[in-house]
């Protein structure tokens, strides 16, 4: 079952031809260096380079696989969450593709795709891991923070999510704080590990509250007051101090509330994933207590898995439509509308 997979939800215009878990082919273009200047994603900007990328996107992505598009069985695509005009490109160009080849279009929340990405499998449909359920799963992007139960296949159980700022998002901040550059998770993590030294200190938050979502704007907060409250000379020599003591901070908050929700409910398998999930030391934390509790811990089998990609969207396809969560008349096919702040449950919901 070939599926074409189109995701445009933030700042990576990607293509993936998919065949069940397996990865035929998978194309990202970034567009980190024209967001760059700006320290952030420039939602404009974000839409002329999908504009610009969609369709070399997915033709590379189709030549690749040594496919036409007569051969594909389903399109799918990114609805949401993520930033409106961004999204709206990839839901032009699937609709396009599947009422043009009369296919069924199958809508995925960008969301599933990030909880399905360790479950990926590469041209040789490895490492093809069985699901054992219930899996919980921790992902920790620039736009998400959030720990979600998969109870069974496509049936989702939302425990917390930011309150505020995303944890890769107040990475970013820290590092423009300092003025290190664009995306700082990277940058952040290249420094603080010149250095275990936790020279200074930052407010564990949420620490009262018993729930399981998070807060990271007032760490962010915490963190510049600290910064504007040093000379120079002490910020200038004491970088990789103040870079491992905001990442540290950040990632306690994140373990802790992760282990909370591991306590309080029956699991079976540990999963996460996110861009930050690129980031070795919370990869280490997170087998700790994976380790701790007993459980199997997956990460995205392949570094392009833990960043946005359209390939975790074409498997998390291929579930949606064992279960009939496609549209398939051109009518139902057009109503298709972006939702940026979607939720995993939507379209149950919907009763779709
Ligand atoms: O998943 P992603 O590529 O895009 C979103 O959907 O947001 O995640 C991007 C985020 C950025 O905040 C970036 O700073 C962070 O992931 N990131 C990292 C690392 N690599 C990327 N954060 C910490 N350590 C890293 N190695
Ligand atoms: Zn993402």
């Amino acid at each position: 079952m070939k599926i074409l997979a189109i995701d445009t939800s933030c700042d990576e215009t990607s293509v993936a031809i998919t065949n069940e878990r397996r990865v035929i082919a998978n194309v990202i273009f970034s567009q980190i260096a024209y967001h760059k200047p700006f320290g952030g994603v420039y939602p404009l900007i974000a839409k002329r380079e999908h504009l610009t990328k969609i369709k070399p996107a997915i033709n590379i992505a189709l030549k690749r696989a040594r496919l036409s598009e007569q051969d594909l069985d389903a399109v799918a695509v990114t609805f949401g969450p993520g930033l409106a005009p961004a999204l709206e490109v990839g839901i032009n160009s699937a609709k396009t593709l599947a009422i043009k080849n009369k296919i069924p279009l199958i809508p995925v929340d960008h969301i599933e795709g990030h909880i399905y990405s360790s479950f990926v499998n590469n041209q040789k449909n490895k490492p093809s891991r069985e699901f054992v359920f219930p899996i919980i799963s921790l992902i920790v992007s620039g736009g998400h923070t959030e720990i979600i139960i998969l109870k069974n296949q496509l049936e989702y159980q939302i425990l917390g999510s930011t309150l505020d700022d995303a944890c890769g998002e107040a990475l970013d901040k820290a590092a423009k704080i300092l003025n290190l550059g664009y995306p700082g998770g990277p940058i952040i993590e290249a420094l603080a590990r010149k250095t275990e030294i936790e020279k200074f200190s930052l407010p564990l938050p949420m620490l009262k509250s018993n729930d399981l979502n998070y807060s990271y704007s007032g760490l962010k907060t915490a963190f510049k007051r600290l910064v504007e409250n040093l000379s120079e000379k002490e910020k200038l020599e004491s970088i990789n101090e103040l870079c491992s003591t905001f990442q540290k901070a950040s990632f306690r908050h994140l373990l802790n509330k992760f282990e909370l929700a591991i306590k309080q409910n029956d699991i079976k398998t540990i999963v996460a994933g996110g861009g930050v999930l690129d980031n070795q030391n919370l990869r280490k934390l997170i087998r700790g207590l994976a380790k701790k509790y007993s459980l199997p811990i997956y990460f995205p089998s392949f570094k392009y898995l833990s960043g946005d990609n359209a390939a975790m969207i074409g498997v998390v396809a291929f579930f949606k439509y064992q279960k009939g969560i496609i549209l398939k008349s051109e009518k139902e096919i057009s109503k298709l509308d972006r939702i940026p702040r979607a939720n995993l449950n939507y379209w149950r919901l919907k009763n779709i």
